[in-house]
């Protein structure tokens, strides 16, 4: 069956299996599902995951529309964002793979994989699962179809313009725009600053409790921008079991850990190989990399400030050597 979708992206998708989900092909890959695991396929090999772990990937490509540099689902597979077009591939990052000479990769334009993506998460999400909650705030994943969940994985992404609370910008969250405070953060103050702006500078001046905005945020491993100052976005997140990717950044990023802990697996973004496990508590800062890949594990659901520099120029100086992948140098 042929999906036509409102761009002139026609998804591949194939009639439902004798699960429920239908199998769908994206160039020379192909994607299938059953009860409990994700299936891709392409020329020279085939691979297994978890349905939940998949879709807890999928998701988050599909809501940072394939995000900056990397998003590894795993050790195999994943996209390359290169900002117009996206590179699909399957043991590119992995050095096994790679030496082998069993890894593959396929370029798309943005439309066509976005779609086939987003058409695949709904297809693939049963009712009662969502992709973006913590594993104790959500339903299972598994078994034979069942309805779907499109509330959840269609949310709103925040993306401010100038900041939360801003006239005419993202609005601060309250119980009655649909965001209690999380069963972990009931302790956060909720008091809001008191702004007291001259006569004419109404839409100028304005302040926000970040904490409390955190507060009640009801997904996890999800930056959203807060606030923009032209590059600068900043992009607090909060954070419970593990990043459902690993992040082969293509900037440097930092991190302010505001509260609680998150540990950091750090390994080099083209071999996958081990280079440090950093373990961030509160208040530590962290700058990460241009070259490695990161995926954090939050014991306990956590605020980590995430701040990136979305400069376009910023892959392709990295990449020819002209910028070190190093903020600082010691
Ligand atoms: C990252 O890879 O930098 C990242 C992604 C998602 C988060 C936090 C950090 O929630
Ligand atoms: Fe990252």
């Amino acid at each position: 069956m042929a999906i036509d979708t409102t761009t002139e992206a026609t998804v591949d998708a194939g009639e439902p299996n004798e699960f429920g989900y239908r199998t769908f092909r994206l160039g020379e890959f192909e994607f299938s599902r059953n009860e409990y695991f994700a299936y891709v396929r392409w020329p020279t090999g085939s691979h297994v995951a978890s349905a939940d772990a998949f879709l807890k990937a999928l998701q988050r490509d599909v809501a940072w529309d394939f995000f900056y540099g990397i998003v590894n689902f795993d050790g195999v597979i994943g996209t390359v964002n290169h900002y117009g077009t996206v590179d699909l591939f399957a043991g590119r990052y992995n050095d096994s793979y790679r030496k082998a000479e069993l890894d593959h990769l396929e370029n798309f334009d943005t439309p066509l994989i976005r779609e086939t993506f987003k058409a695949m998460l709904d297809d693939w999400t049963n009712e009662g699962f969502d992709p973006f909650a913590s594993p104790t705030e959500t339903g299972s994943a598994f078994g034979p179809k069942n309805g779907d969940n499109k509330r959840a994985i269609t949310r709103h992404r925040v993306t401010a313009k100038r900041m939360v609370g801003v006239r005419g910008d993202e609005q601060i969250r309250s119980d009655d725009s649909g965001f209690p405070m999380n069963r972990q953060f009931l302790d956060v103050s909720q008091d809001e600053p008191e702004v007291y702006a001259e006569p004419g500078f109404e839409d100028d001046v304005a302040a926000f409790n970040l904490f409390a905005y955190l507060s009640r945020s009801d997904v996890t491993w999800n930056p959203s921008v807060v606030a923009a100052c032209k590059n600068s976005l900043a992009c607090p997140t909060t954070e419970e079991y593990i990043l459902p990717i690993i992040h082969g950044n293509d900037r440097v990023e930092w991190f302010v850990q505001l509260s609680d802990q998150i540990w950091w697996n750090v390994e080099d973004r083209d071999t996958g190989q081990a280079r440090v496990k950093v373990v961030m508590k509160p208040g530590d800062v962290a700058s990460m990399p241009a070259d490695i890949r990161h995926q954090g594990y939050a014991p306990k659901r956590s605020m980590l400030f995430v701040w990136e520099n979305a400069d376009p120029k910023l892959p392709e100086l990295l990449s020819s050597g002209r910028l070190p992948p190093v903020a600082v140098d010691f």
